[in-house]
């Protein structure tokens, strides 16, 4: 692959753990279970390519809704595989955990923490896994952020641009994302990243479900996306 033609962000929607599951008579567990592990493969894959920048949708605002049990066993999985800290210290990823995580419980917002700053030295790919994520959410919590700093007389609302929006995001200091891939044949975004996506390329996978999704149809998205022209408003 050329690397001139690589995506700098890539923006994983990790879908299809259930029906995975459903089709081998499997609990819906089950299928978060091999997701987890083909989680840690992708970004391995993804650092070893050269991605800068990989953001993973590991759980929205909206799951909540799930049965008690399901979000329980999730919440177990995540305290397992997304805060594996050797993966990362190996690989000298930086990770930033994005989402509302005062809504997490205080053991896992422990852990997080102590994750973000065992890696947050390091010089490879940047890592950011959305738990507890809303696109809208975010906008929400930068609006407050905004105001509070009207109101601390830190910024002037005359000055208020897309910008100052982005830098009060979860990604701040980060480019938007340029390729957004779901497996599942699910053709939406789900409330994912949805200020940052204005301009990205959607790969969406309908012969895939996440369990199954391996490092070759990861390189089918890339060659997918090397071949869209972005135009951005231009000609
Ligand atoms: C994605 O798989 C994992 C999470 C949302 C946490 P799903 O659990 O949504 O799987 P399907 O869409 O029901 O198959
Ligand atoms: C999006 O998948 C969230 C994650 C993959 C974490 P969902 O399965 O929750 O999305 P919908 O309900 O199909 O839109
Ligand atoms: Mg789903």
């Amino acid at each position: 692959m050329n690397q001139e033609n690589l995506p700098r962000h890539i923006g994983i929607i990790m879908d299809g753990n259930g029906r995975w599951a459903k089709l081998r008579n499997l609990p819906r567990s089950a299928g978060h279970k091999i997701g987890a592990k083909v989680f840690r493969n992708i970004v391995t894959y993804c650092n070893q390519i050269g991605i800068q920048y990989l953001t993973v949708y590991a759980f929205s605002t909206e799951n909540w809704k799930r049965p008690k049990e399901e979000v329980q066993a999730l919440m177990q999985l995540f305290r397992d595989y997304l805060l594996e800290t050797e993966t990362y210290l190996e690989q000298k990823i930086q990770v930033r955990f994005i989402g509302d995580l005062s809504g997490l419980d205080e053991e896992l917002q422990q852990l997080i923490a102590q994750c973000e700053t065992s890696c947050q030295d390091f010089d490879g790919m940047h890592l950011n896994i959305a738990l507890n994520y809303g696109g809208r959410d975010e906008i929400v919590h930068a609006m407050r952020r905004v105001v509070q700093d009207v109101q601390d007389g830190k910024l002037d609302p005359s000055a208020l641009d897309e910008q100052a929006i982005s830098d009060r995001l979860y990604t701040y200091g980060q480019p938007d994302v340029d390729l957004i891939i779901r497996p599942s044949g699910e053709y939406r975004l789900s409330n994912f990243l949805i200020w940052q996506s204005a301009y990205a390329e959607c790969v969406f996978m309908d012969q895939v479900l996440w369990p199954d999704f391996n490092e070759k149809q990861m390189d089918k998205a890339l060659k997918e996306y090397a071949r869209r022209n972005r135009r951005f408003g231009g000609v």
